[in-house]
């Protein structure tokens, strides 16, 4: 039966960071009608409504529904240990997160984090991610078979290392390349998940790893590929003395074949004018992860000015190192750190970033992101009234936008009220735990 959703409905018509705010469209009388899984039909309730009188309709009042959160750089391994005190990011990968990622060798364990970051994921409204997993097999399967079992639309990869981390956190390249290769095989296409090659980032992998994930990735052009680049400052000096030849960071992937369109790079902070060229030209997708780079303490990413520059970006949570679940949470963060660097991004523009932005850079615009006839529809409902802090904020303002921005920087998983995925409500947008 058709589903005729009524409420406040925020779409893009393009992309706001070229064509400004009027590209993102907020109606505050508007409907998604929902047939076979996708978004059929959007426009004025009321037109729905008579164009549609068998559907059967849910009036959300004046609840905001948008496209489901694409976070675009998730570590769903570190789910446990978000919020960890006191390291910097190499300490904290070496006392926090290589200990954690240990534990995923056991299935078992795989599994119990993977239910419980997908409860915490929708709980905030997140209905695509993009995630790393450790380098045992049994990591990925758990992510993929969970997120198969909730009809997610969902990213992953194996994650290669094979030095500069403890011994049982160290593949080799062959293990690696042939284990990644026969999870591409496995579920790369099947039902809503795809596969990115996952070398995690330089320091930890040798240049056969780098050369072996490189073939790989040329041998699977539709895969994603994802990794880390440029976080920290001591991070990037490393890079420099382990790679003495390369021109930069990004240039140790470039050699190896880590580099293209649908090449993802977490971070992307300390770039230097050539790595930012190269970025563009090649329409690699830079990940913004605000709440990680002040958690801890990675530095401010040049959000304005990499747009202005015509780059590609998405934002994400990056758990366990981002410091929160919450796509509003990231986008507050995001514009936080862009005030310090002296720019103001637009509501609709963190909207973007967090919605059909990042649903582009991961190369599923055609599927996921926004409110548009043939989309697949993953949806968030917002209650843009969620506190007594925001209600107070959201009565006072004057336009829609105004309204929305006090719920992108004081919502959480509190303003989530509905989370439809795949054309179907989420039982409870609740954690199970
Ligand atoms: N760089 C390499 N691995 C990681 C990780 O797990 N988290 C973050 N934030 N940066 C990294
Ligand atoms: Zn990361």
């Amino acid at each position: 039966m058709a589903e005729l959703l009524l409420g406040q409905t925020l779409g893009f018509d393009a992309d706001p960071f070229i064509e400004g705010p009027g590209a993102a469209r907020i109606d505050t009388r508007g409907g998604v009608l929902i047939e076979g899984g996708r978004i059929a039909e959007t426009g004025p309730a009321a037109r729905l409504r008579n164009a549609h009188p068998r559907a059967r309709v849910t009036d959300y009042g004046d609840a905001l529904i948008s496209a489901g959160f694409v976070d675009a750089h998730v570590h769903y391994p570190q789910t446990a240990i978000i919020a960890s005190w006191g390291k910097r990011l190499v300490d904290w990968l070496e006392t926090y997160t290589f200990p954690e990622e240990m534990r995923f060798d056991d299935p078992d364990h795989a599994a119990e984090i993977a239910v419980r970051y997908f409860d915490l994921a929708l709980a905030h409204g997140t209905t695509t991610m993009c995630s790393f997993a450790t380098i045992h097999t049994a990591s990925v399967e758990a992510f993929f078979a969970e997120a198969e079992y909730r009809g997610l639309r969902a990213v992953a990869g194996r994650t290669c290392m094979d030095r500069n981390a403890p011994a049982a956190l160290c593949d080799t390249p062959a293990a690696a390349e042939a284990e990644s290769r026969a999870l591409i095989r496995d579920w790369h296409g099947r039902e809503r998940l795809s596969y990115a090659i996952t070398p995690r980032f330089a320091p930890t992998s040798s240049p056969e790893q780098l050369e072996s994930l490189g073939a790989l990735w040329a041998d699977h052009p539709d895969c994603l590929m994802q990794t880390h680049l440029s976080e920290q400052t001591d991070e990037v000096a490393w890079v420099r003395d382990l790679f003495p030849d390369a021109r930069d960071y990004l240039d140790v992937y470039e050699r190896f074949g880590l580099i293209g369109a649908r090449g993802l790079y977490g971070h992307a902070i300390h770039l230097t004018a050539r790595e930012r060229d190269r970025l563009r030209e090649t329409g690699a997708g830079l990940v913004h992860c605000p709440t990680s780079n002040t958690f801890i303490g990675s530095g401010l990413f040049d959000l304005a000015g990499l747009a202005r520059q015509g780059q590609r970006i998405a934002l994400a949570t990056d758990t366990g190192g981002g410091s929160s679940f919450s796509m509003l949470r990231t986008m507050a963060a995001a514009y936080e750190i862009a005030q310090l660097r002296g720019a103001a991004i637009h509501p609709a523009q963190l909207w973007w970033l967090a919605t059909y932005g990042a649903a582009q850079l991961l190369h599923l615009g055609d599927r996921i992101g926004n409110l548009a006839a043939g989309l697949e529809a993953d949806l968030v409902v917002l209650d843009l009234a969620s506190t007594p802090a925001i209600a107070q904020r959201a009565a006072r303002a004057t336009d829609p936008w105004e309204a929305l921005f006090a719920t992108i920087m004081m919502g959480d998983d509190r303003a989530v009220r509905a989370v439809w995925v795949n054309g179907a409500p989420v039982d409870s947008a609740a954690p199970t735990m």
